[in-house]
């Protein structure tokens, strides 16, 4: 069975699609089969990860809300191994759509059902509303990327309090897998400051690794690229493949 891993905080530029797309690429590289699912109508890990939408093959929309299997939409990428299920603007009209349809929170989960992938990973939308509780229905574990710069805690506390709701009511299986902090600059004392801030905050739930502050991981996507492929020895390429090594090993961890 599929390991579902959302990627979720709804603060906005704080590394979500970043993380979904190169961690992806990592753990596709070790022999994995992976599947990304863009949750956020932006379409930024489609576009990030050269898929470009369109309506003849489908996309998110479609699955959650007509029915269409998720295999029938899913894509492959320029990375062996790796799927992804795109998203496009239409997304946006879901989020107003689901509102009134049974069983809303569970549309993800169904269609994630019985998939052939050994890691699903969720890029979820900078919100909380129905889309991103639908991720973290579907999901055995949660990641949260938090941003090492001034109010980087801030909103941790709704989205923890939403994730004990969600425990609480829909999914009692949604573990916190980690906290990983990102854009992290070496050379400010803000940035230590911050990590020292988290890891008290959530104390042996921050993932060791770091991911530093680096153009390459900027640059990247406007070339429908994963680091891995447009620069494998750059700083922000080595962080995400050892990222990739903890969360297999805390996906493993959990399994036995
Ligand atoms: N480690 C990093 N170093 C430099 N730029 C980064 C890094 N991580 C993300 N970015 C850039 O910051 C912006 C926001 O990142 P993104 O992953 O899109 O965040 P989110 O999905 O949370 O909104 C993007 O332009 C992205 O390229
Ligand atoms: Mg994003």
């Amino acid at each position: 069975m599929a390991k579902i891993i959302a990627i979720a905080n709804q603060k906005g530029g704080v590394g979500k699609t970043t993380t979904t797309i190169n961690l992806g690429a990592y753990l596709a590289s070790g022999n994995k089969k992976v599947l990304i699912v863009d949750l956020d109508p932006q379409g930024n890990t489609s576009s990030g990860l050269g898929i470009r939408p369109d309506k003849l093959s489908g996309d998110l929309y479609d699955v959650l809300m007509d029915g269409v299997s998720a295999q029938a939409v899913a894509r492959p990428t320029a990375v062996d191994g790796l799927h992804v299920l795109p998203a496009s603007a239409v997304l946006a009209a879901a989020e107003v759509e689901l509102v009134a349809v049974p069983q809303r929170e569970f549309k993800l989960r169904d269609a994630l059902a019985d998939l052939d992938y050994d890691y699903v990973l969720i890029d979820c939308p900078p919100s909380l509303g129905i889309l991103t509780v639908n991720g973290l229905v579907a999901a055995h574990e949660l990641i949260i990327p938090v941003q090492a710069e001034f109010y980087a805690m801030e909103g941790l506390g709704q989205l923890v309090q939403t994730v004990q709701r969600i425990r609480k009511a829909l999914n009692p299986k949604l573990g916190l897998m980690g906290v990983l902090v990102t854009m992290h600059n070496g050379r400010t004392t803000l940035s230590m400051q911050v990590h020292e801030e988290v890891k008290r905050h959530f104390p042996d739930k921050v993932f060791e690794t770091v991911i530093p502050r680096n153009v390459r991981l900027a640059e990247a996507p406007s070339f429908g690229k994963s680091i891995m492929h447009y620069d494998g020895w750059s700083k922000g390429a080595r962080s995400y493949k050892a990222l990739a090594k903890e969360v297999e090993k805390r996906a493993g961890a959990k399994k036995k």
